[in-house]
Order: C-alpha cells, then structure tokens, then sequence
C-alpha cells in the first residue's frame, strides 16, 4: 500500500466526523509499473470519495490525485455536462476555456458520443481547442450515469502519444468509480 490517511485535528469528513479522515498522503512508488500506478489510484481515489457526497469535492480531490499519480501531464481534470454544454470543473494545470460544445473539440466529441478519446497529436485532430499551446497529446473519458453522460475526465500531455490503452482503461475504470459519486 502506497497511501495512507492520517489523522489531523482541523479538517472534517462531512459527516461530522471531524479528525476522522482528515489528512492523505497519496503518492505511487518510485518504480511502479503503469499498471500498479492504475492500481494505486483507484484505491485511493475510492477511499477518498466513499465518505463524501459534494460532488465537486470528490472531482477536486480526484483532479488532484490524477496530478499526483501521472507523469507528465499539464492539465488533469474535469468537464461538466450541464444545460446542454460542457462547463470547466475542478482541475489541476492552467487557467483553461471554460465552455466547450456538445461535439467541439475532443472533450466534447468525447461527451457526446459517449466515447473515450485517445489522442496521440492533438494537432492532427480536428477541431481540438488548444486551451495550453504546449499539449501535444490527450486522453478524454466520459463519465456516465444511468447511461448518460455527466462528465469527463481531460487528460493533457506536452508529450506526444503520452497516453495509451493501458491508461484508457485505467481512467475508464475511475470514471466508473465516480459515476454516482460527482
Ligand atoms: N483540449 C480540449 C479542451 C480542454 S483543455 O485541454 C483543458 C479539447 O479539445 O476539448
């Protein structure tokens, strides 16, 4: 096990249960595989959103871990489906758009057809919105409910083809994780 929750005296869990859970040290081995990384991450990202019902701490905290856990990334976090759009959520990176259309770019392409979207240049994808000029390559996944689309979870590399099937089917396993819990 390569996290742990310690308690401290000053933060809740939302239950009340202040000093409970309180402070996380989640961290991947130095040498561990991409799947022991994936492996690692769910367990946290489930221990840290199984005693919390906001929605928008379980996405802040999880943005945070994706920060945390993988290499070479410049941007981790979420998009919203709301009204009929997507809206920025909770992330870590730069400053990014905040609205993006049902179908426009790859986070949206991703949203409305329901599919994850593994970008190895996103200069070579049509329509992609370069919110950081230094991505080169991306992975989206939607996260679904009830069959619908919630939200999804943006991935951006300033590598080329940093993301692969391993990595799709590891987020993909955390989107469905946080189906009823964002
Ligand atoms: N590149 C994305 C937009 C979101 S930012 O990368 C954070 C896209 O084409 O949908």
């Amino acid at each position: 096990m390569t996290h742990q929750i310690r308690q401290h005296a000053l933060c809740g869990n939302g239950f009340g249960g202040y000093g409970r859970f309180d402070m996380y040290d989640f961290a991947p081995a130095a040498n561990a595989s991409k799947a022991d990384i994936y492996r690692e991450l769910l367990s946290a990202a489930d221990a840290i959103t199984a005693d919390e019902r906001d929605a928008v701490a379980n996405m802040a905290n999880v943005a945070a871990l994706l920060g945390e856990f993988l290499a070479d990334c410049n941007w981790t976090g979420f998009y919203r489906a709301v009204g009929g759009e997507l809206v920025l959520g909770p992330f870590v990176g730069r400053p990014a758009c905040i609205r993006i259309g049902m179908g426009v770019g790859v986070c949206g392409t991703a949203a409305a057809s329901g599919k994850s979207q593994l970008v190895a240049d996103v200069h070579a994808f049509p329509g992609h919105i370069a919110c950081d000029a230094l991505t080169l390559s991306e992975l989206v996944v939607p996260v679904k409910r009830d069959g619908k689309v919630i939200a999804v979870i943006d991935l951006d590399s300033p590598d080329l083809a940093r993301f692969d099937a391993q990595d799709q089917a590891g987020i993909e396993a955390l989107a469905n994780l946080l189906s009823d819990r964002i």
